[in-house]
């Protein structure tokens, strides 16, 4: 049985600072919409990731799933909370960046929706906290495919 998540176990200022310094190498030249992700795996590991565009436009990731990728490559694939940071490139805090839907999905493909915190961050003070099933209501995810038995 997992353990429920208390928010207060969530180092949510790390992860708030790691979204930070990925969000700097956000390679945004078509947008110039720059996101950094901080992603905190079951074993209290951080993996970041940032936004990566594409002259061919469709290529484009998000931060949210640079960052699950690089962290379910490396053998992760339970995750607790993520932080994200966005906005104009070269502007900082601004407005709170929340994930787009197709990031949602994937946050839910390796979490429980009912536990995984969802932080949106202006700055280390400031920041929104939400689960994703707030985020990601009614949603569809493994279990709808598992076999009865
Ligand atoms: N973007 C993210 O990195 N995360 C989101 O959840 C929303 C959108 C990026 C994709 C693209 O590089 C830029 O923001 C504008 O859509």
């Amino acid at each position: 049985m997992e353990q429920a998540v208390n928010i207060q176990d969530i180092p949510i200022r790390e992860l708030i600072r790691s979204a930070q310094e990925a969000r700097k190498r956000a390679y945004v030249p078509y947008s110039g919409y720059a996101v950094g992700a901080a992603v905190l795996t079951r074993e209290l590991r951080i993996y970041t990731g940032c936004n990566i565009e594409n002259a061919s436009y469709t290529p484009t990731i998000c931060a949210e799933r640079c960052a699950i990728s690089k962290a379910v490559s490396e053998g992760n694939r339970k995750f607790k909370a993520i932080a994200v940071m966005g906005g104009p490139q070269g502007e900082d805090g601004g407005q709170f960046a929340f994930p787009c839907g197709v990031c949602r999905q994937v946050m839910r493909e390796f979490s429980d929706p009912k536990e995984f915190l969802v932080i949106t961050a202006k700055s280390e003070e400031e920041y929104r906290v939400y689960r994703l099933e707030q985020l990601l209501p009614e949603s569809f995810g493994p279990e709808n495919l598992m076999k009865e038995g």
